[in-house]
């Protein structure tokens, strides 16, 4: 059965500050490339706590939030939007489970990550989710890195 334009949706999917540090950012992207899902956006971001405090707002109460935000602003980070048919739950089932010890080989976390808290990758957790967290950094014009300004974060 061919899919309609209907089941199409879009995630967003963030390179967290060590995927980039390590220079992990091209094998993430080549997997969703591969798997058939198109890239419609992509900013290489500061980002600002106002706006990690936002995309994690559903996680305020928890006792590890103040950690997150300072791992997600503690350098720049890869923003991206995909679309295709049902890409965000394939999007969660390629990036693997939260803690990358749990993470089936084959998954991103699975194969490139060890801990939690430097879990190398985000991706949101439903359609609703993709749409809200999509916006937050596209829409945000402060703190854009150009490849430039980039190399300064490079030992
Ligand atoms: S929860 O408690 O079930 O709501 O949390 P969970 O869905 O497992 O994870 C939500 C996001 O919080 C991150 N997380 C953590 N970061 C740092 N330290 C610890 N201990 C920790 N536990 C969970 C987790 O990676 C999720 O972030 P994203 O960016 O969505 O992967």
């Amino acid at each position: 059965l061919v899919a309609s334009m209907e089941d199409v949706e879009e995630t967003y999917i963030m390179v967290k500050p060590d995927g980039v540090q390590r220079g992990l950012v091209g094998e993430m992207i080549s997997r969703f490339e591969k798997k058939g899902f198109k890239l419609t956006g992509l900013k290489l971001f500061q980002c600002p706590q106002e706006l990690a405090e936002e995309h994690y707002k559903d996680l305020k109460s928890k006792s590890f939030f103040p950690k997150l935000i300072s791992y997600i602003t503690s350098g720049p980070v890869v923003c991206m939007a995909w679309e295709g048919v049902g890409v965000v739950a394939s999007a969660r089932k390629l990036i693997g489970a939260t803690n990358p010890l749990q993470a089936e080989p084959g998954t991103i976390r699975g194969d490139l990550a060890v801990q939690t808290g430097r879990n190398v990758i985000h991706g949101s957790d439903s359609p609703d989710n993709g749409k809200r967290e999509i916006v937050i950094p596209f829409l945000c014009n402060k703190n854009i890195l150009s490849v430039y300004d980039y190399s300064r974060f490079l030992i």
